[in-house]
């Protein structure tokens, strides 16, 4: 497929790197932009066409970045502009887009905006950010609680007024609301925009808006005892709200001022409320994120079902993407086993829609038990012990068997797993049949077919373990046939014909293979099948 284009980001691939996780160049048990520059060779070899980077920017690291005080700079533990210029002009050589990470709804508490927010009442920058008097009794203004645990009103001593944070008290809001707030970001976006970044993920884009009267939450009646204590209300006025839309359609005008340029949101609500996410007419983010695979009940019923209904509810014209990890959840290996994230592999790249692959799920890094001194992540840190934590799947890239697994040369921020000395790049690398070898081979298979890129979706069944659907384009079609349990199968669906050939196994084992009507899967086997022309 072509890289260029209007439709690079529809037909392409993207990778998450969380840059402090991908490869130390300089050291501290850090990764930077120069290690992410070394190992740049590894990305294009594995075929994917667009790199996200999670936040790079000046930043206390109260949240690991997303925290951000200087939206138009390099944090140094990155390194600097020179190392940003290098690492972009290095991806669009090798024919990789770079996409950044855009942190609007909150900057850092150390932000000059906040510092001088916060220095009076009167201060021009006061309505940057979402300033409350206190309730009558003193108290916060309103119920709304924060993700990271507690309320999300911080009360400020020298103006006499709580300030809110949807996140840390370190992570203030900004009031988008605010013509100003919106001029200033817009301008950060023009700025990595000119110096020819290909897009932005929008961090926590529904939360941008909150409701002008501030009305109290309501109460969660479904909430389940030890979830995470903000679920205990719902967030109808706290995010969501639909003056979103028009700021999101204004920060597509920026990007859109811009040659083939991407917008994509963070967004996690359900179906119904995330399709608005592409605006009105298409004029919202080309890629609300599609995080249903994220938790979904891993069973062939359920993955259709979710499929389907994802499918339907996509508006006309709306193109559709999947993400089977993230640094934010826990890894697909551990989520449904490891036998199976191969066949979630071939579920990712052979549905209709563009696929995001998370760092070391290609290699199957698992989610890290992290030991209580080890703990990083300020989520566990303020709600500890219900598993909220996600340190365990943001550890370093396990390139090979040496004890920091040739992510750094001296201990790094956060360990590595015993068993990287089996599940490293170099050792991966080198076993054809490997969970790499499996990701390189689907990436290599989807970017040669025209169906699995962009042909039509049709489900075919969805029976105990047993999953089966068809895409098909230009006269090809391709049936993938899953098995999410551990014992064989043999599929007898009319949707393989006599004749049809597997393409790829899960299992790397078959291909050429003709059929003559049954298909034997094996336990934990995908397979991808070409039916012989009609
Ligand atoms: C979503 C990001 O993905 C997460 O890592 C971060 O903690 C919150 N937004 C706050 O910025």
């Amino acid at each position: 497929m072509a890289q260029g284009g209007d439709n690079w980001w529809r037909d392409g691939i993207f990778y998450q790197i969380y840059p402090r996780s991908f490869q130390d160049s300089d050291g501290d048990g850090i990764g930077d932009l120069a290690g992410i520059l070394r190992r740049l060779p590894y990305v294009k070899s594995l075929g994917v066409d667009a790199i996200w980077l999670s936040p790079i920017f000046p930043s206390p690291m109260a949240d690991f970045g997303y925290d951000i005080s200087d939206y138009t700079g390099i944090d140094p533990l990155f390194g600097t502009m020179e190392d940003f210029d290098a690492l972009l002009a290095a991806a669009h050589d090798n024919g990789l887009k770079l996409i950044l990470d855009l942190v609007p709804n909150h900057t850092s508490s150390q932000h000059p905006w906040f510092v001088e927010s916060r220095s009076s009442r009167d201060n021009p920058k006061r309505d940057w950010y979402v300033w409350r008097d206190p309730a009558a009794d003193g108290g916060v203004p309103n119920n709304w609680l924060s993700e990271f645990g507690g309320s999300a009103w911080q009360f400020d001593e020298t103006t006499g007024q709580y300030y809110y944070h949807a996140f840390l008290a370190e992570q203030p809001d900004l009031n988008w609301r605010n013509p100003d707030v919106r001029a200033a970001i817009y301008d950060a976006m023009r700025f990595w925009l000119e110096k020819g970044v290909d897009g932005f993920r929008v961090d926590v884009i529904w939360h941008l808006i909150k409701d002008a009267e501030f009305r109290d939450n309501p109460p969660n009646p479904h909430y389940v005892e030890g979830r995470p204590p903000n679920e205990r209300i719902l967030t109808q006025y706290s995010t969501d709200q639909p003056e979103v839309h028009d700021v999101i359609a204004e920060m597509r005008r920026v990007t859109d001022a811009y040659r083939d340029r991407v917008l994509i949101g963070e967004i996690y609500l359900p179906l119904h409320r995330l399709m608005a996410y592409y605006g009105n007419d298409l004029t919202g983010a080309q890629m609300p994120f599609n995080f249903a695979l994220l938790s979904t009940f891993w069973s062939a019923r359920s993955i259709e079902t979710i499929v389907e209904d994802y499918e339907e509810a996509l508006p006309k014209g709306a193109w559709p993407n999947w993400v089977l990890g993230n640094h934010d959840r826990p890894r697909v290996a551990s989520r449904i086993g490891p036998e199976q994230a191969r066949v979630a592999a071939m579920l990712l790249l052979t549905l209709r829609g563009t696929p995001t692959l998370y760092y070391g799920d290609e290699i199957g890094m698992h989610q890290l038990a992290i030991a209580p001194e080890d703990v990083r992540d300020p989520f566990e840190k303020n709600v500890p012990g219900i598993g909220v934590g996600r340190d365990g799947c943001r550890t370093p890239m396990q390139w090979d068997a040496s004890p920091a697994g040739g992510f750094s040369g001296v201990r790094p921020w956060l360990p590595l797993p015993e068993d990287h000395i089996h599940w490293n790049v170099a050792n991966l690398e080198a076993d054809s049949r490997s969970i790499l070898s499996l990701y390189r081979r689907l990436i290599a298979l989807r970017k040669a077919s025209p169906a699995l890129v962009a042909g039509d979706y049709h489900p075919i069944a969805a029976q105990g373990d047993l999953l089966v659907y068809r895409r098909e384009a230009e006269g090809t079609a391709m049936i993938v046939v899953l098995n999410l349990g551990p014992d064989p199968i043999a599929v007898t669906t009319s949707a393989i014909r006599f004749g049809s050939e597997i393409l790829l196994s899960t299992f790397l084992d078959r291909e050429g293979e003709r059929l003559e009507g049954v298909l034997d899967l094996r336990g934990n086997e995908g397979v991808v099948v070409m039916q012989p022309h009609i």
